[in-house]
């Protein structure tokens, strides 16, 4: 069964900015885009599995620091080689100053 996860708090990222977040064995990569909305999706490239929260976010795109791949952060669509295969996303709420995810097993 799902469930809303603290992720961290609103001021722990900047604006066009990521942070990993890990939880239960697993890790995340939450996403506060320019227009300071929050995001969320699995933190590992599904390249070779380079923590993206060590990546760069341009507008609505994370790039991978490993080769340089990059992902659509909203829907989690691949944009281009090397990578190939798309990055899970989860719902993400905002409640008071906490960044909250909804993670599915
Ligand atoms: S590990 Fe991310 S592009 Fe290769």
């Amino acid at each position: 069964m799902a469930e809303w996860i603290r992720a961290c708090g609103v001021d722990d990222i900047d604006t066009e900015d990521v942070v990993r977040f890990d939880h239960a064995g697993r890790t995340f990569a939450i996403y506060r885009s320019p227009d300071d909305r929050f995001y969320a999706t699995d933190g590992l490239c599904t390249h070779e599995l380079a923590h993206l929260a060590d990546g760069f976010v341009m507008d609505s795109i994370i790039e991978c620091p490993k080769h340089n791949g990059r992902f659509d952060y909203r829907t989690g669509a691949a944009k281009g080689a090397p990578v190939c295969v798309n990055l899970k996303t989860y719902p993400v709420r905002v409640d008071g100053d906490q960044v909250l995810i909804e993670v599915s097993p």
